[in-house]
Formats: structure tokens, C-alpha cells, sequence
């Protein structure tokens, strides 16, 4: 059921991606993935080399099925040790985010067979990706959890799925069948989700964090450049709004870079209630902790009984 290009190339089950999620994403839940049938994605964003290796290591013992590690490119050094990393400990699948690990980097990891797949916010740089030998890509609308770019799922997964010829996968916003589905009709061959897998039982994110996206609606989050200087979508909190009100009035950019220097200590030693946890638009229909195979199930089933319904109702028309 719904075997489509991205299971051919990944060799999993079901075309479903668990994002790579710092703090959530660990060896546990991401092995729980695979064994369920989809690609679970180790994150290495704010992460150690010796982390990302016992990672590696565990999530080997875990599970003998595809994997992948996310490299978040944030300077030419991580980015060239962390693929050094999984070049050296035979990961088969790398993810990267937020910009371009850049041509050389790419080439090394394709020569050691590894298979590459960067996450874009717009068809640029889905052109640009490509051409540096991507082997598919993940169209990510600003709804997501994490990371953003400007352009919503709806208009940007389509528009990508044009312009390139390598199979794209749909991500932001997406937690159900419905969504599922929907991104199929858009093109894309798969879907990529963080937000609703952060309230899974497997997810190592803290009950509390859990318990605040249960207790979200949809419009409980904001994008905000504080925590990485680039927007993130997270939960909303007083810091947040606080910090994002204050950069509207800065007038330049040495006055931005001294409101977030003074907004960073206060969220270091801010109380739990004001800390930050990145989540998107979907924690709104999340009401509840699940284990991860009942969610892929649910998301497939769900998707099938649906696709059925529409296939009847074109009949009728
Ligand atoms: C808590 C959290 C941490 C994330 N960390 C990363 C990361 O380290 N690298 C990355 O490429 N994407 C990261 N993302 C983005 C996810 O991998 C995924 O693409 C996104 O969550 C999909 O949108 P959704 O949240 O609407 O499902 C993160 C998302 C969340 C919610």
C-alpha cells in the first residue's frame, strides 16, 4: 500500500520520514520508526562527534533497518567532520537542513555511496540541490516545526515537484492520513514529520513538552530568530513574543544583534514555563501520546479508507 519511489530508493516499508529533531529524535525513537516501517533520522544539530557516534552506535543495536543522520550545515567544520562521521560509520542515509552542505561535501558522501537528501524551503534551492547531486528532497512548508522558510506547504510542495525530477517528499504541517494524502495529490512521493512524533511514546522529549503540544492549538506557536538567528517555528512563550516585538523596533542591525544577546540570557536562565521547544502548526490537532507504530499504521490505514471515499466520490461527479 502506497509503495512509492522514496521506498524503492530508502528500502522501507512505508513513504513516511520522521524529521530529525534535536532533543525528541534520539536512538529510541528513531529506531521505533524503521522498525515500524518508515526512516528515522538521528539529528546532529547542537550535537558532540562523540554524541553522533554513540548515537550511530546505538540506534544500530536497535534496529537493522535504513536509518539516516540529519547534518544541519552550520559552518564548513561541523559540517565536514559530521559527514566525515557517517562516511567513516557506513550510514547509508544523510538528511541535511537549514542551507547547503555545499557541492564538495555532497560529492564525498555520494562517492561512499551514501544516499543524500536535503530539506528546502523553496524551489530555488531545490534546483540548486539537484543540480549538486541530490538524490531526492524534501519540500519543508513554513508551517514545520523547527527550521522555516516562508512559503507554505500547500503552494511550495507542487511547485517543486515541477521543477525537479528527483522524488520529492512533503513536510509541515502533515500529522494524519488526511495529510497524507493530500501530499500525494500535491506529487510528492512521501511525507516528512517532527511535530506529531515529538508526542509519541518512544520520543525522548520530556513529558512536559509532550503534554504542552497536547495542550496546543494551532495557533499556540511563532517563528522567531532568537534561539539560532535564523526563524524557527516554536511553541509561543513571553520570551519569544517579547524578543520578536522588541526586533520590530531596532532600527539596525547592531541594535537586533544587542536585543538578542540580552533576550539569550534571559531564556538561559528562564524558568521551564519560558523556555523554548521547536513545533509546528500541527501541534494543534495532536491530542494525544501514542506509540509509534499505532501512528504510521493509523496515518496508512486512515490514508487507504480515505482514498477509497474520493475514488467513489469522482465516480459519482
Ligand atoms: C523539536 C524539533 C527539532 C527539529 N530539529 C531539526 C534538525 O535538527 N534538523 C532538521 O533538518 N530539521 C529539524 N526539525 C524539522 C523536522 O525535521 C521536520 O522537517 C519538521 O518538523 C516537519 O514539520 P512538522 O513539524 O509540521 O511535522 C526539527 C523540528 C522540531 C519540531
Amino acid at each position: 500500500m502506497f509503495h512509492t519511489a522514496i521506498c524503492d530508493l530508502l528500502g522501507i516499508r512505508y513513504p513516511i520520514i520522521q524529521g530529525a529533531m534535536q532533543d525528541a529524535g534520539g536512538p529510541r525513537l528513531v529506531a521505533a520508526v524503521s522498525e515500524a516501517g518508515g526512516l528515522g533520522v538521528l539529528p546532529t544539530f547542537g550535537g558532540t562527534e562523540a554524541a553522533l557516534r554513540a548515537d550511530i552506535e546505538k540506534t544500530s543495536k536497535l534496529t537493522r533497518r535504513p536509518f539516516a543522520v540529519n547534518i544541519t550545515p552550520i559552518g564548513r567544520a561541523f559540517t565536514e567532520s559530521r559527514a566525515a562521521i557517517c562516511i567513516e560509520m557506513g550510514v547509508k542515509i544523510v538528511t541535511t537542513g537549514r542551507g547547503d552542505p555545499g557541492l564538495s561535501i555532497v560529492e564525498k558522501m555520494k562517492a561512499a555511496g551514501i544516499v543524500v537528501i536535503p530539506v528546502v524551503p523553496s524551489v530555488a534551492h531545490a534546483i540548486r540541490v539537484e543540480q549538486e547531486g541530490a538524490d531526492a528532497i524534501v519540500a519543508s512548508g513554513s508551517e514545520a516545526g523547527g527550521h522555516v522558510g516562508r512559503v507554505s506547504t500547500m503552494p511550495l510542495v507542487p511547485q517543486v515537484v515541477d521543477a525537479v525530477k528527483v522524488p520529492v517528499v512533503a513536510a509541515g504541517g502533515i500529522g494524519d492520513g488526511r495529510g497524507f494524502l493530500a501530499a500525494l495529490a500535491l506529487g510528492a512521493c512521501g511525507i516528512q514529520l517532527g511535530t506529531r512524533f515529538i508526542a509519541a511514546q518512544e520520543s525522548e522529549a520530556s513529558d512536559w513538552v509532550k503534554q504542552r503540544i497536547i495542550a496546543a492549538r494551532e495557533t499556540d506557536t511563532i517563528v522567531s530568530s532568537l534561539m539560532t538567528g535564523k526563524p524557527v517555528r516554536a511553541l509561543s512563550s513571553r520570551i519569544l513574543s517579547a524578543y520578536e516585538a522588541e526586533r520590530a523596533r531596532c532600527s539596525d542591525e547592531q541594535e537586533r544583534a544587542a536585543a538578542r544577546g540580552r533576550f539569550l540570557s534571559e531564556l538561559r536562565d528562564a524558568a521551564r514555563d519560558d523556555r523554548t521547544y521547536a513545533a509546528g502548526e500541527i501541534s494543534g490537532m495532536i491530542r494525544g501520546i501514542a506509540p509509534v507504530r499505532d501512528l504510521i499504521e493509523a496515518i496508512i490505514n486512515d490514508a487507504a479508507a480515505l482514498a477509497e471515499k474520493l475514488h467513489a466520490l469522482a465516480g459519482r461527479s
